[in-house]
């Protein structure tokens, strides 16, 4: 959310002074013109501007904000992610599948968006 401190042109629109405007994040990582086959599961978009799937335009992906204001934790919230040690203990042990019945799944969609009634897995054991 950002609020206009002047009035202000923006791609053609005239913003006012005190206007709060909202980047439609969930609507440009939806666009297929900019994600191309969007709802795919495809991580390895990610690594690089020439793998399939991957963004046709930079700045594309928000999920930790852009620019000057953008997220102070995302740095650490990635090494976070990449806890690869504690995920290989548990995958060595178990498997995690879908439980069935929940695709599509429903969202919720507020400031952020989110899975309306979580993400069921059924843990099976691997021995
Ligand atoms: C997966 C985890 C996280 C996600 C997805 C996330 C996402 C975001 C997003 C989207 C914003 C708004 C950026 C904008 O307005 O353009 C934000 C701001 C912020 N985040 Fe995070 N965040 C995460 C973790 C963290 C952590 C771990 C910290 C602190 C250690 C943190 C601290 C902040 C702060 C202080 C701001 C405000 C920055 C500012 O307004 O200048 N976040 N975050």
């Amino acid at each position: 959310m950002r609020e206009a401190d002047k009035d202000v042109e923006l791609a053609g629109y005239k913003v006012s002074k005190g206007t709060r405007l909202m980047v439609a994040t969930y609507a440009i990582q939806h666009d297929e013109s900019v994600w191309p086959d969007a709802e795919a599961f495809i991580p390895e978009r990610h690594l690089s501007s020439d793998a399939v799937g991957a963004p046709t335009q930079p700045h594309a992906w928000l999920g930790f904000g852009d620019d000057t204001r953008s997220c102070v934790g995302g740095r650490l919230a990635m090494l976070e992610g990449q806890a690869k040690l504690a995920l290989v203990h548990l995958f060595r042990r178990h498997s995690y599948r879908l439980t069935p019945g929940q695709v599509p799944i429903k969202l919720q969609m507020g400031i952020t968006v989110g899975p309306a009634e979580g993400v069921w897995l059924t843990v099976h054991d691997r021995s």
